[in-house]
């Protein structure tokens, strides 16, 4: 086994009605609040007014960056940033999907510096303190949550990117599957293969021989893939909605990586790049990309398919496991193939010039140019 630090400081707040505690939790970190949101989804389905009433029980002084859009781009961090600056908010309250949580967790570091925020993206800076943030989420994928990660566009430099800084786990996350039930149908589906995805980024990472957390992944990708379809099929459910929410967070919040040292994340930064080109949810650019990566990498993980195969469906031959993902990708109805997310519009050769600008995939098994191409047309 590999040696590993286990640190998560977020507080998660997980079940019916837990938004009663919402203000007197925000008090605890001042009265100046920065609410940030996405596209409009809250104000629909009633959770803004809730928001607020909890905040005027607390008498906040309420400042709001709302439009934050999925596939979030730095543009938004940092003109968000600026009004938490002028206004120096106490803390920041994040209600939404991974979009808005990662927007905020990069707002939350941008705002004790005047710097872009693309600045902790292109490594030229280093997050060195955080404005307090408390997010409420809306829907059940990216774990978000309950890490330290946080994922940005900047079409200009051409890069969706990652951070990852201690300072930007959200101090407290407030969880109420009943949150997500109005999530539609096809974002429950990219969720459900979004956890899977982070199950699998984690074990194909570096660092096999951490049995324990093996089964951790396998007992994840067994919940989303016994009660994912049944929530398809019922979306309102909230015990469904509950499992998969708590399948999303458990899926990247730390406990899949211990004993490793680290996760192989090559799918992700190829997912990003679709996102990024043909702006593609990031579930469904996933799903598009993981059989394709298997069946790359089939002859030199076999043994890692086979132990997947065999703990998951029962099989050991790997194109047999690879097959049993993509029948399950697309009975959840996720395209996995680029043409059904992006129609004729997706150009091999343009994949290929943002996947090298990108060294997409080159961190524990890494693919070279030839790679690339036959995992483009494995996806085609
Ligand atoms: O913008 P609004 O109106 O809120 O609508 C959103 C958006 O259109 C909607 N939505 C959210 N909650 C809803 C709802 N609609 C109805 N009812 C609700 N309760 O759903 C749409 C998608 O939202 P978004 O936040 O974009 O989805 P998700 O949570 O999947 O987040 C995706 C982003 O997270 C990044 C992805 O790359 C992508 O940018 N990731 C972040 C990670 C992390 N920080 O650890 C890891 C992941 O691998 C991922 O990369
Ligand atoms: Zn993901």
């Amino acid at each position: 086994m590999e040696n590993f630090i286990a640190y998560n400081p977020t507080t998660l707040h997980f079940g019916r009605d837990v938004l009663r505690t919402l203000g007197q939790t925000v008090n605890r970190y001042g009265k100046k609040v920065l609410l940030v949101y996405g596209k409009g989804s809250i104000k629909k389905n009633g959770l803004y007014d809730e928001v607020l009433k909890q905040l005027e029980s607390i008498g906040a002084e309420v400042y709001e960056y709302g439009g934050i859009r999925s596939n979030p781009v730095v543009q938004d961090v940092d003109a968000a940033a600026a009004i938490g600056r002028e206004n120096m908010v106490d803390v920041i309250l994040a209600v939404g999907g991974g979009s808005v949580i990662d927007s905020a967790k990069v707002i939350s570091v941008a705002i004790p510096v005047e710097i872009p925020a693309w600045d902790f993206f292109s490594r030229r800076a280093m997050p060195r303190s955080a404005v307090p943030l408390i997010a409420v989420l809306t829907l059940a994928a990216t774990g978000t949550e309950m890490n330290q990660f946080a994922v940005l566009s900047n079409h200009e430099a051409e890069v969706k990117g990652s951070i990852g800084s201690p300072l930007i786990f959200p101090k407290h996350s407030f969880l109420d599957p009943q949150l997500t039930i109005p999530v539609p149908r096809n974002y429950t589906a990219y969720g459900i293969a979004d956890l899977i995805a982070h199950a699998l980024e984690a074990y194909f990472g570096k660092g096999e021989d951490a049995t324990l957390t093996d089964r951790f992944v396998f007992s994840i990708i067994r919940e989303a893939m016994e009660y994912g379809p049944a929530l398809l099929d019922d979306l309102s459910n909230y015990e469904l909605r509950a499992k998969i929410m708590f399948a999303a967070t458990m899926a990247l919040n730390g406990m899949t990586m211990y004993g490793r040292a680290s996760g192989e994340w090559g799918v992700h930064s190829i997912g990003h790049i679709l996102s990024l080109i043909y702006d593609v949810p990031h579930g469904a650019s996933l799903t598009i990309v993981y059989p394709a990566w298997m069946r790359l990498l089939r002859d030199r993980i076999p043994h890692r398919l086979a132990q997947l195969g065999e703990n998951l469906f029962n099989v050991r031959d790997p194109e047999e496991t690879i097959s049993r993902f993509e029948d399950f990708f697309r009975r959840i109805e996720c395209p996995v193939r680029l043409k059904e997310a992006t129609g004729d519009q997706a150009n091999p050769e343009e994949i290929f010039r943002v996947m090298v600008s990108n060294k997409a995939a080159t961190y524990v098994h890494k693919l070279d140019h030839d790679d690339y191409r036959k995992i483009i047309e494995l996806m085609m």
